[in-house]
């Protein structure tokens, strides 16, 4: 029996095309990359917020409804008896045609029923704070239609948590304004909040509603509004209770006829003195002029051919031709394009993260950063900026902080050991980028304190001491409430469930509880530290004013020297403390008992030792990394990529915390925790093992187990998702937690740097790739630093690893660096 196919790639129009709304889970895209954003489903579910999914929720969503993704913008059509949606849902009603393309920023979806078409692009305009919605009615028959068109938006009372929780309050705060054919969401605005939301339609409504349980019914469901049913909207009015937005239009289309209907779902903010216009009456001057940018079917159109340009140019600056359609769509379109969305929302709004439970995750937002920094340099350069400024004096650092007050969360606080070293790790990406040492002069406050500031080098150099400063009995780094691991909780030890294994440490002073993952890390970072100081030293020489970051270069000579020095260190700690005799240990517990050992019952070797310590080089020359790799392949490897550690976990460990909580083959428990698989690829490039990490990394390629996500994995087929169940699970092979996930970054960053090879240096374009033997020749177009280069690597005899020569515009060079300058080059390099 064929396999059932929900959909396709559309290559030429990077779109991914879902041609059955009943896929096995709900298939979403996002809309928006600055400030307002949207989440949308295949049958147009999902919801719209303004910069913070929790704090400035602007329509509500109701997670883990029955059935799955219910509410959403939804467009009901009544034509005679029938009622039917262009998404399917909420309705229902079995379609003559369905279609949904998800694009760059954009979804159409298109439904037919009774020869009346309905197709709806959705978008967010670029640097507009609102989703358009231009719904297009054509009548394909021989004879005149006339259509009830009802859409439908429901209003979250702005903080997306108490909205579901504080209902003595909330279903007495709600308040609405309607103008001709908006209607206006106000709740709050009467006091603090100097902002309201407006939902709109370019053309003279006959109804509206504001109410819903007029618009509906309390004893109906979203598909069977009464309103809807009957044909006839109530114009009600909400106070309190649950506010919406309804419009209702009658749409008479001659045969063949078609009609651009326009809405726009949008959001203002008003100065605190010019909030009203009279007494109660909300100042609309804002929308007025936000609604007049496309109150035309021309309008929008042009706004979408402006953000069409816009995704054209952004993947214009790393494309790739390799003969492999597989390949090439992943690195040229939907990699990229999952960079830009986990850069946008970090760990915070999907339909697996319900958008109030976290905030930017310090870690997580770092190494977003190597996926999306060369699309958009600026705006990872403010990141960085931000991120930093919440680290402590110290060097440590709060886990994650609120986009909208960039202030560090005090809930989660701060204690995991990895954090501060991936500040070194996205901020050299930045500059490697782009070239631009400034950045390290920046003042950078600690904790968002005024009168804090130093400079970001200096936040670099007490991040690199802060693993110096907490290191254990075995001279490795001190692990805190965990490292990259959230859930390996060593020094937790907890027995509540009602506290939380992220925040709760139990024992008090005397833990030995050391991280062979922050270890690897460490001595990654600390090598780009090392390196990136030896470049100040010689930019400092060259530049006239003598120094960058307020040093002088022979201070970041013996900068370097220090901290070359704590390398070495850790290195041979980990050679004489780290090592297993087949794989790298992965940490040492409170009580200094190793953990990842073949000495251990269960959890005997983990991916992420063996990913970092590779990638770090420790023991290269005397075989370590190779046993390592080995070991990873024999042990941790199944038909869906490398588990996380194995075997897994069967009972709860008290001393290792969530980790064994999850039940055998899930998440953090030998789930494949897709993020950390590309450590373990780069690991086998550094290795220069190609064959390994090519088969390593097409096992968690969407595009080439896209049979699989369309029965196994289940979610979306275009983007990674973050844990698929590994082999020690009840279902080994279903996948979960899509879109949002550091797999995104990480998957960028080994295609482009270590597999392809082309990796932005400080002095020019590094070539390095390593390849799978059947790889004989393939061009990558780099824009780099103002200039654009054209490289054609050959391979004709199967290489795996090793540059031959290297020729540019015709010219040999020596070594592997294509030194910066402008304009079109071409490259030529043998393998
Ligand atoms: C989640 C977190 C990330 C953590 C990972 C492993 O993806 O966002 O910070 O490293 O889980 O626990
Ligand atoms: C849970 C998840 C983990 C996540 C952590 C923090 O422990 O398993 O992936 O990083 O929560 O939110």
């Amino acid at each position: 029996m064929a396999e059932k196919k929900y959909g396709h790639f559309d290559d030429a129009n990077r779109e991914y095309v879902i041609t059955d709304p009943k896929t096995p889970w709900p298939w979403i895209n996002y809309l928006g990359n600055e400030d307002f954003f949207s989440l949308i489903s295949n049958t147009a579910g999902g919801y719209s917020f303004y910069k913070d999914a929790k704090f400035r929720r602007i329509t509500r969503y109701r997670y883990n409804g029955v059935p799955m993704d219910n509410g959403g913008r939804y467009f009901y059509i009544k034509d005679g008896d029938t009622v039917w949606n262009p998404g399917w849902k909420p309705c229902k009603t079995p379609l003559d045609s369905y279609e949904c393309r998800h694009g760059m920023n954009y979804t159409r979806i298109t439904g037919s029923k009774n020869g009346v078409e309905a197709s709806v692009l959705f978008f967010v305009p670029l640097h507009t704070w609102a989703e358009v919605q231009k719904m297009t009615l054509k009548n394909q028959t021989e004879e005149a239609k006339t259509l009830k068109v009802f859409s439908f938006a429901e209003w979250c009372l702005w903080n997306a948590a108490t909205d579901m929780e504080n209902f003595q309050r909330n279903f007495s705060t709600g308040e609405v304004e309607v103008e001709g054919s908006t209607i206006y969401h106000k709740t709050e605005y009467r006091e603090r909040r100097n902002h309201y939301a407006f939902y709109t339609v370019n053309t003279e409504i006959q109804g509206y509603d504001t109410d819903r349980e007029s618009f509906i019914g309390l004893y109906n469901e979203f598909a069977e509004p009464e309103a809807v049913m009957e044909g006839k909207p109530r114009n009600s009015f909400a106070h309190g209770w649950s506010p919406i937005a309804s419009h209702y239009i009658e749409v008479t289309l001659q045969p063949g006829e078609s009609r651009d209907l326009i809405f726009l779902l949008g959001y203002v903010e008003n100065e605190q003195d010019k909030k009203f216009s009279a007494k109660k009456v909300i100042n609309k001057e804002k929308a007025h002029q936000l609604i007049a940018k496309f109150d035309t079917t021309e309008k929008v159109d042009a706004a979408f051919a402006e953000l069409n340009q816009y995704w054209d140019n952004l993947l214009n600056i790393f494309t790739v031709k390799s003969g492999n359609d597989k390949l090439d769509r992943m690195v040229n379109i939907w990699n990229q394009y999952q960079c830009m969305i986990t850069f946008c929302m970090s760990r915070s709004a999907s339909f697996f993260e319900s958008g109030i439970g976290r905030g930017m995750g310090f870690r997580d937002s770092n190494q977003d950063l190597v996926g999306f920094v060369h699309q958009i340099p600026t705006r990872a350069r403010q990141r960085i900026i931000d991120i930093a400024s919440t680290q402590f004096p110290d060097g440590g650092c709060y886990h994650q902080y609120q986009p909208l007050t960039k202030r560090g969360n005090n809930d989660i606080g701060g204690g995991f050991n990895d954090d501060p070293c991936w500040l070194i790790f996205g901020t050299v990406a930045y500059i490697k980028e782009t070239g631009d040492f400034s950045i390290l002069a920046e003042q950078v406050p600690f904790d968002n304190q005024p009168g804090t500031e130093v400079s970001l080098f200096e936040h670099l150099k007490i991040s690199m001491n802060h693993v110096i400063n907490n290191l254990g009995p075995h001279k490795l780094p001190l692990i805190g409430r965990a490292d990259w691991n959230d859930c390996l909780n060593l020094n937790c030890f907890s027995w509540d469930p009602n506290e939380s294994f992220q925040t709760t440490e139990n024992k008090g002073e005397g833990s030995k509880a050391e991280s062979l993952m922050i270890a690897g890390l460490f001595v990654v970072t600390g090598k780009d530290y090392v390196a990136l100081c030896k470049q100040l030293a010689k930019e400092a020489l060259e530049s006239k004013e003598g120094e960058i970051a307020g040093l002088a270069e022979e201070d970041y000579l013996t900068e370097a020297e220090r901290m070359q020095q704590a390398v070495d260190e850790m290195n041979e700690a980990v050679k004489q403390h780290g090592w297993d005799g087949e794989w790298f240990l992965r940490a040492y517990d409170f009580f200094g008992n190793k953990i990842g050992s073949d000495e251990n019952e269960e959890g005997k070797i983990f991916i992420e030792s063996q990913g970092w310590c590779t990638m770090a080089g420790i023991g290269l020359e005397e075989g370590l990394c190779d046993k390592a790799l080995d070991s990873s392949k024999k042990r941790l490897e199944c038909e869906h990529g490398l588990v996380l550690n194995n075997p897994a976990y069967t009972t709860y460990h008290v001393e290792m915390g969530e980790i064994s909580s999850y039940p055998e083959g899930y998440k953090e428990n030998a789930g494949i925790f897709c993020h950390n698989n590309p450590w373990v690829i780069i690991g086998e490039t550094v290795a220069g093992r190609g064959n390994d990490a090519w088969s390593h990394y097409t096992k968690i390629l969407p595009s080439y187990v896209e049979e699989k996500y369309q029965t196994l994995h289940k979610v979306e087929p275009y983007v990674n998702c973050q844990m698929v169940a590994g082999k020690d699970a009840a279902k080994p092979g279903e996948g979960k937690n899509s879109w949002l996930t550091g797999t995104a970054a990480w998957m960028w960053y080994t295609v482009s740097e270590f597999i392809l090879g082309i990796k932005p240096d400080y002095e020019g374009l590094l070539i390095d790739p390593c390849l799978p033997s059947t790889a004989k020749e393939y061009e990558v177009t780099r824009k780099f630093r103002g200039g654009e280069y054209h490289i054609t690597v050959k391979n004709p005899s199967g290489n795996q690893k090793g540059v031959k020569q290297i020729t540019v515009d015709g010219t040999p060079i020596s070594g592997t660096i294509i030194p910066c300058s402008e304009g079109k080059h071409e490259v030529v390099v043998e393998m």
